[in-house]
């Protein structure tokens, strides 16, 4: 007499590798890598200008121009030429700041962006005012705030005069850190 019994049980097997997968995720590692490879350089080129301006490396004296052409009592408009700018940038890196001369060789050069969210600021001589057009912040001649969104003054690049010339350091912009006018309390100078 037979037992009657119910189909076998197979043990469990485990999935295969086949071959063709195993090539396909060797595949995705190699280029994986590729990628890695080529992606390093052309990243830490594009950040190297970032952390060597960050780390003070462009930071230089650079001239604004000869004592004269900036009157006593007077604000006026100067450029200088970026020291982190390539041949190929044209005018864009020619960069503009306010300089104020109080008398004789005290002056206070402020960055032209508004400590709000950086636009260009004006100066009216007529009510002795910066103003900013973008969302109607206004600084004094001194360039401590006035009224308006920005929460601080004009910020300011230490300056010197040598040669009869006036510098300032640029190369790294003018923030909370660096600026003249925050590491001496409001509207301080540099000599
Ligand atoms: S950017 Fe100047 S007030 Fe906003």
């Amino acid at each position: 007499m037979s037992v009657a019994t119910g189909p076998a049980e197979k043990p469990e097997s485990k999935p295969q590798l086949s071959r063709r997968d195993l090539f396909a995720k060797i595949g995705l590692v190699l280029n994986g890598a590729a990628v890695l490879l080529l992606a390093t350089p052309v990243v830490g080129y594009l950040l190297s200008p970032i952390l060597r301006a960050e780390r003070g490396q462009y930071k230089r004296w650079i001239t604004l121009g000869e004592l004269d052409e900036f009157p006593e009592g007077q604000t006026r408009l100067a450029k200088f030429r970026s020291p982190i700018s390539n041949a190929w940038d044209g005018e864009t890196d020619n960069i503009p700041c306010w300089v104020r001369r109080l008398d004789g060789e005290k002056f206070q050069v402020f960055a032209i962006n508004c400590a709000h969210l950086g636009c260009p600021v004006r100066w009216f001589p007529q009510s002795g005012l910066f103003m900013c057009p973008c969302h109607g912040g206004v600084y004094y001649q001194d360039g401590s705030r006035a009224s308006g969104p920005p929460e601080r003054g004009l910020f300011e690049y230490p300056y010197k005069v040598e040669g009869g010339h006036l510098m300032i350091e640029a190369g790294q912009l003018p923030t909370l850190s660096t600026s003249a006018s925050l590491r001496k309390g409001s509207g301080g100078c540099q000599g």
